[in-house]
């Protein structure tokens, strides 16, 4: 059975999607950079070992990273979680684990990196938003896509009526790309990610569509 790491920031939605879609992994440790996090008691509870490593006593992202790393190692992690945590990464970070690095980003990558997409694709008057599951390279949210979910943008929309949205489409998909890693069905090759056997299509999402 392969082991993850989970790292978080904050309330940590994701992770506990994760730990309650009893996905045939071992989560070795929850490890946030605020200590306060509200995940981690969450992790404690479910008797998962769960810790901070916080960042604040850092002069540099290097020294933090570099403890970051210890911390994960300890547990020889198959697969590095990032589920909410909101630290920009070190290059060195990031190739000490390329290809078992994943993140989850609240937009239908490549539209929208970085911080507040929803109200970023509010004002763009897109349709269609999303999220995306992707390994994680240096340039920060453009690694490799393993799976997206889209939802529609209703006109009545604010920023949180369709993070909620996104957020309800982020607790199915990131468990289902961990069970697929587990169950080794990804494949990354010059920068794209195969999934074996799951290309069930569905029909297309259009929005906004016309009722009769
Ligand atoms: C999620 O929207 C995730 O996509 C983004 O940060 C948020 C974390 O939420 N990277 P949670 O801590 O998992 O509830």
């Amino acid at each position: 059975m392969k082991t993850i790491v989970i790292l978080i920031s904050g309330r940590g939605s994701n992770m506990q999607a994760i730990v309650e879609a009893n996905l045939p992994v071992r989560i070795a440790a929850v490890i946030s950079n605020q200590p306060d996090a509200e995940g981690l008691r969450y992790a404690q509870a479910k008797g998962i070992p769960a810790m901070a490593v916080d960042h604040r006593p850092h002069t540099s992202r290097a020294s933090f990273d570099t403890e970051l790393m210890r911390a994960i190692d300890h547990y020889a992690p198959d697969l590095v979680v990032l589920a909410g945590f909101m630290r920009i990464l070190t290059d060195d970070f990031v190739h000490h684990y390329t290809g078992r690095l994943i993140n989850i980003h609240p937009s239908l990558l490549p539209a929208f990196p970085g911080l507040a997409t929803h109200q970023r694709a509010l004002e763009a008057g897109v349709k269609i938003h999303g999220c995306t599951v992707h390994f994680v390279t240096p340039a920060i949210d453009h690694g490799p896509i393993v799976v997206q979910a889209a939802v529609p943008v209703k006109s009545d929309d604010t920023r949180e009526t369709l993070a909620a949205r996104v957020l309800e489409q982020e607790h199915h998909i990131y468990p289902q790309a961990i069970r697929w890693f587990a169950q080794d069905r990804l494949t990354l090759s010059a920068g794209r990610v195969n999934v074996h056997g799951a290309e069930t299509l569905k029909p297309a999402l259009c929005f906004p569509g016309e009722s009769l």
